[in-house]
This record gives C-alpha cells, structure tokens and sequence, in this order.
C-alpha cells in the first residue's frame, strides 16, 4: 500500500477523524501475535500470516524485529503497524508481552487512543492484563476485550466475562457470545443482529464471507450441537438479562468494554474486532501541554517522543524515536522546535512502519506514529512542535526493582561504557542512575530481561563485554521538595545514596525497605515519588 495515497486525501480534519491509533495488549501468549497478523491481512498490509509456526521455523511474526526477540521468541521491541480498513487509517502498536519489558509497554500505552485486550478464554484474566490495565484505567483509554481461543476446552464464558468485570474492574458488554468451545464451538451468536456466525476452522485468508445463520435454532446447530446449544440458550437468557448493554460513552471513558469471543488463529471474530475499532473507537483525541489544550485538527503540527528503538534493522544502525503526532500534519522537511533543547529541527527523513518494511513519508497526520532517525538527539518525552514550545506530560518512568552495575573485563573502555550506559539510558532500554558520589553508573530496570538486552547490545552495537553485579539498592525514588534549603540539606546529608537519572532528575537510591521508611519519617517536607512523568 502506498504511503502517499493514505495521505493528502482530504482536509485535515477528515484525516484525523478517520484515524484510529491503538495498542494490543494480552498476557504472554493469549494470541496477540496472531491477531494482529489477522488484522494486517484484512488491510491487507501482509498477505498471509507468518503465524507462530513460523515464528518456531526460524521465520519471526511481522511484528517481531529485534535479534534478541528472535532468540527469545518473546516480544521485546514494541513495533507499529498502519493500514487502511474502510476507509479508516489505523495505527496498531504491538506491546511487549513479557513482564520484563512493561515499562516499554506502559510508554506505547501513552500514545494510543484505545486498547484491544486479548484474553486466553482458558486461562482468564492473568498478571500481566492486570498491570497493563491498570496503565489503560488510569489514563480513561477505551478497552475492546477479545476473548481468545474458543476453538479450545476453554472456561465457561460466562466466569471469564465476571473475573474480568471483578479483577479487572470494567463493566462487559458482550457483542457477540459464543455457541460452545472446543470441538463443540458453532459459532458466535452476534447480540445487536440477532444472528450466528458460523464458525468454520483452518480458515486462514482474509476476506471469506462468514456464514450467517438467521435462526439462533437454525437445525445446523440443534442437529450438529445439541448440547452446545442447550447450554448457548440458558446463557443467553442470563446475559440478556444481567449484562450491560453497550453504551458508547461509556466506553469512551473507559469504564465498559465490548467483548466479542473468538479464534484467532481460525481468523474467526477478527472482522467483528475491526468493525468495533472503526465504528467506535475514538479519533484522536485534544492533549493537554503545560500551555495549551492541544487540539488534533490544529494547524500547526505537535507530537510527543514515546520510544526510541536502536539497530531496528541492521542495515540502518541508527536510532529511531517514535513520535505520535498529536496535531497537525507532517510534511517532509518541516521545521519544528525541540522543547527540551528550544532548538528548531528540520524533519527530512521521518519514515512510516508497514509490517517488516519501513518507508519514506511524505505527510502525516495527527493520531499517525512516525519514526524520526536520529543520532541520539531525541529522548522519550521530548516534544516537537511548530511554533510555540510545548511541554506535555503523561510518559512516565517506573521505579525501577532491580539494580545492578556494569564490570568491564577491560577496564581501559570505562569511558566508553558510560557513553553507552548513557545512550541506552535515554533509550528507555534501562534506566541509568549517576551517583553524585561518582562511585559509577547504576542501572535500574523492571524485569531481569533489561539486563540481558543491555548486555546484548553492549556486546553486539559497542564493542564491550561486560558482567554485571548486584548492589544493594531497594529501589530507587524521585525526590522533590517545595522546600529548597531542606531538599539541599538532605542532598548533602545522604549525597553516598543519591544519584541524577538519564533526565538529570535526582533519585534516592536506599539499600532497604528500613532504610527507606526512616528517610520518609525523618524528611517530612520532602516527596519521594515512584514515578516521574518525562516533560
Ligand atoms: P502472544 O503473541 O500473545 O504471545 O501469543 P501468540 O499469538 O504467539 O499465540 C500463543 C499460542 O496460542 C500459539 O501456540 C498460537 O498458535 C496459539 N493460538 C493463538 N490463537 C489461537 C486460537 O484462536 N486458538 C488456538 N487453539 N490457539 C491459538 P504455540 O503452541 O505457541 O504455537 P503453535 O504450535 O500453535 O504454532
């Protein structure tokens, strides 16, 4: 597809009303990898799907680009995704699974204006939907729940729908509900149209009618699944009894989802799902920057770093920052202003994300995500815009859990390990504290994996070996004070456990939870936060 015919079709306020930008979220293998394959080739971004097979053979999903992803087979890198479905352009931005990586996945979920949850129908509700929705009902995103894997002897739906609703704490609107599971799953009976979908298994192209029964005791299921059906007839009677209808600001305020069940890897409820973002999902949304209420269909163009990504593809080795534009239009070579630096840039070479391939663009509109390369320029949270200088807030940084520093086996390179540290630090690969003692770089991280990627792409993109130790710090803590001459007085009482992270922000670094609670006790007029929102 053409890059240049999703743009400069219509004015701008229609470009961004038919922009859809959301990220798919799922505990590690609820089928969020072969969903998404699903929903490109109904854009038709990718013609067949690599599917998880592939990914096992040595050929990776579309949506898995890093080495270390390759050789892990989990998702490491968040990647982006447009493609033109009915007339809306849509933006997917696929999300870490693994817990190791959610600090990269709480960033990605800064920049959509809705989630698609995919939940394993076997499994329910799992640790990692939990965080991730968290982040989602903080921020109001609208949630579209896709119950997964009914092709399989999976839980009863109606428990899945009510862990959900008790766990996860959103009201469920079923759209759909499914006529059995397993060997016995006919089908989806579709709650608005009154009519079953007929499941059909193996089905792995895009664009095949779905057969429509009229009758939800049509004699194909009464004969075929009799006790499917009993069972889909009771339930239905339940749910169209006590569950919440649909109500569109509802969703929009995140508080209710539309559920649709189905098979993901039988392609089977895909088009529902796309029918659901289309019709309801929101386009992008106003912004609110420390100066301003940023509105999508301004004239002048804004938007907001959320991710830099190194080494994306080796024949590039250059950085990429993600940008989600959040007004305005981007057109090749615009001069836009750099917050942080309030030095203006001159956008040449901002590319576009299809599947595996990255291509030039030419024009962007607000709700799009573009990659800008750069040699190291952009940090996550920097915001360029034309004209005024904006600060927007909204991407944060998590306390880190896990600390460790760096051994060179070759100590001549320290200095290079401290560009690096500092590079991957900016990156958000890790975070990176600098002790105001010097004692050298301390790294942060949520997940162990961090520490193995650092390590990876010390080695492989610097040139240095490294071993990594443990050090005794519990946890790391942005401190603030209203009160200058006593957040003075506590940086130089405890200056051993403080330290300036990749922002230049000051963190306090306590080797036990003890410590920690005596510090708060003792420096009542100081704040220590758990997490610090980039601007
Ligand atoms: P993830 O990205 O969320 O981690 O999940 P992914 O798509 O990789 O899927 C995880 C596993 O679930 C895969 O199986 C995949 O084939 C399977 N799967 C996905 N959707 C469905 C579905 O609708 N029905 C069934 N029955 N399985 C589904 P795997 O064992 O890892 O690979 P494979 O041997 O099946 O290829």
């Amino acid at each position: 597809m053409e890059n240049a015919a999703l743009a400069a079709q219509f004015p701008i306020e229609q470009e961004v009303k038919r922009r859809r930008t959301f990220a798919i979220i799922s505990h590690p293998d609820a089928g969020k990898t072969t969903l998404t394959e699903k929903l490109l080739m109904y854009g038709g971004a990718i013609r067949t799907a690599g599917t998880v097979k592939a990914k096992k053979s040595q050929q990776f999903a579309t949506s898995d680009w890093m080495e270390v992803e390759k050789q892990r087979g989990i998702s490491v890198a968040s990647s982006v995704m447009q493609f033109e479905h009915e007339g809306c352009v849509i933006n997917l931005l696929d999300t870490p699974g693994h817990k190791d990586f959610s600090e990269d996945t709480y960033r990605v979920l800064t920049a959509v204006d809705a989630a698609l949850m995919v939940i394993d129908a076997a499994k329910g509700v799992e640790a990692q939907t939990i965080k991730l929705l968290e982040v989602c009902r903080q921020r109001k995103t609208p949630i579209i729940t896709f119950i997964n894997k009914m092709d399989r002897e999976v839980r009863e739906p109606l428990d899945v729908i009510d862990e959900i609703e008790q766990i996860l704490g959103i009201a469920c609107a079923p759209i759909t509900w499914p006529v059995g599971m397993g060997k016995e799953f006919a089908g989806v009976f579709d709650l608005r149209r009154h009519h079953m979908l007929k499941f059909t298994p193996g089905d792995n192209t895009a664009h095949q009618a779905v057969e429509v029964l009229e009758s939800v005791d049509d004699p194909y299921l009464t004969k075929n699944f009799p006790i499917a059906h009993a069972t889909f007839k009771e339930e239905l009677e339940i749910v169209q009894e006590v569950a919440d209808p649909f109500n569109q600001e509802a969703f929009l305020a995140g508080d209710l989802s539309p559920v649709f069940f189905g098979s993901a890897i039988n392609n089977f409820g895909v088009r529902d799902i796309l029918e659901a973002l289309t019709q309801w999902a929101p386009s992008p949304r106003p912004r609110e920057a420390k100066e301003t209420t940023v509105y999508p269909d301004g004239a002048q163009f804004s938007g907001i770093v959320f991710k830099i990504q190194a080494n994306m593809n080796p024949q590039h080795r250059d950085r990429i920052a993600f940008l989600r534009i959040c007004s305005g239009v981007y057109r090749q070579g615009l001069k836009v202003n750099h917050a942080r630096s309030a030095k203006p840039i001159r956008l040449d070479h901002a590319i576009t994300f299809m599947a595996q391939e990255r291509a030039h663009l030419t024009t962007a509109y607000a709700g799009d995500i573009i990659g800008i390369p750069n040699h190291g320029k952009l940090r996550v949270g920097d915001v360029l815009s034309e004209g005024e200088l904006l600060a927007m807030v909204g991407i944060p940084h998590f306390s880190p859990e896990i600390f460790k520093k760096a051994r060179l086996n070759d100590p001549l390179r320290s200095k290079q390990l401290n560009k690096a540290l500092k590079e991957l630090g900016e990156e958000g690969t890790i975070q990176v504290f600098d002790p105001l003692e010097k004692t050298g770089m301390i790294m942060g991280a949520v997940g162990q994996l961090q520490f193995e990627t650092v390590a990876h792409r010390l080695l492989t993109e610097y040139n240095i070996d490294a071993t990594f130790e443990s050090v005794s710090v519990h946890k790391a803590l942005w401190v603030s004070s209203e009160d200058i001459h006593q957040l003075k007085r506590f940086t130089q009482a405890s200056a051993e456990r403080l330290a300036y992270d990749a922002a230049g922000a000051l963190a306090f670094m306590p080797p036990t939870r003890a410590a920690l609670d005596i510090t708060i006790e003792r420096w009542p007029e100081l704040t220590f936060h758990t997490t610090r929102e980039i601007s």
